[in-house]
């Protein structure tokens, strides 16, 4: 006769400790990293003046491609996909936030009174997306060109509900004009790093990848 037949038996109730132990102590021991934490903390997205551009009435297409314009397609300019992904400053996906993005057409004119409403009516010129849980945005619009007193940019904003976390312009690594541009040469180089991303060729015309970090 064996002598702690106990042991060898099961118990619910000690499965259920066990299991609330489990929970229990999981988040303490995330929680018990804040130095490795902190090392991988992420720079927060510099902001940038809005400019006089936003959009006084939103599109009413005004999804993530911009090259669609109602039943209009857009065929000038050079194509893009810009996308990232947006996240907090510790790299948790900020889950429900929406991704702005407005530029000028190839032609360096926006949909804008304030710029003599000449946009190609083709060109959607604003999108908008609501990241999932994974953080991801993705756009479909041109690679920017300069207009006049300005390099090349996209217009980038991100809010979550009513609440707006950031708002800045992407810039296009290596053009020549970023370095005249009054807006671009007030960013520290950390900075300028933060929004100046390639557009390089990829498998579908051409892609700029901006990781955008906000307190969220
Ligand atoms: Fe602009």
């Amino acid at each position: 006769m064996p002598s702690h037949p106990r042991q060898l038996t099961f118990d619910p109730a000690a499965d259920r400790r066990l299991a609330t132990a489990a929970l229990v102590f999981a988040p303490a021991l995330l929680l018990g990293m804040p130095t490795a934490r902190a090392q991988g903390r992420r720079m927060l997205t510099p902001s940038q003046t809005e400019g006089p551009f936003y959009p006084l009435q939103l599109p009413a297409d005004r999804d993530h491609d911009l090259l669609a314009h109602g039943a209009a397609r857009y065929a000038r300019g050079t194509p893009v996909w810009l996308e990232g992904e947006v996240t907090d400053v510790e790299g948790r996906p900020v889950r429900g936030a929406d991704v702005e993005i407005w530029q000028c057409d190839a032609d360096g004119h926006y949909h804008h009174s304030g710029d003599g409403g000449r946009a190609d009516p083709d060109f959607q010129g604003f999108g908008r997306v609501r990241v999932g849980a994974d953080g991801r945005y993705r756009f479909r619009t041109i690679e920017p060109v300069p207009y006049t007193g300005r390099t090349p940019h996209i217009h980038l904003k991100v809010k979550l509900g009513s609440r707006e976390l950031l708002t800045t312009q992407v810039y296009v690594e290596g053009h020549p004009g970023n370095a005249r541009d009054f807006l671009w040469r007030r960013l520290s180089d950390a900075e300028r790093a933060a929004v100046t991303v390639p557009f390089t060729a990829g498998g579908d015309g051409r892609i700029a990848h901006l990781p955008v970090v906000v307190a969220a």
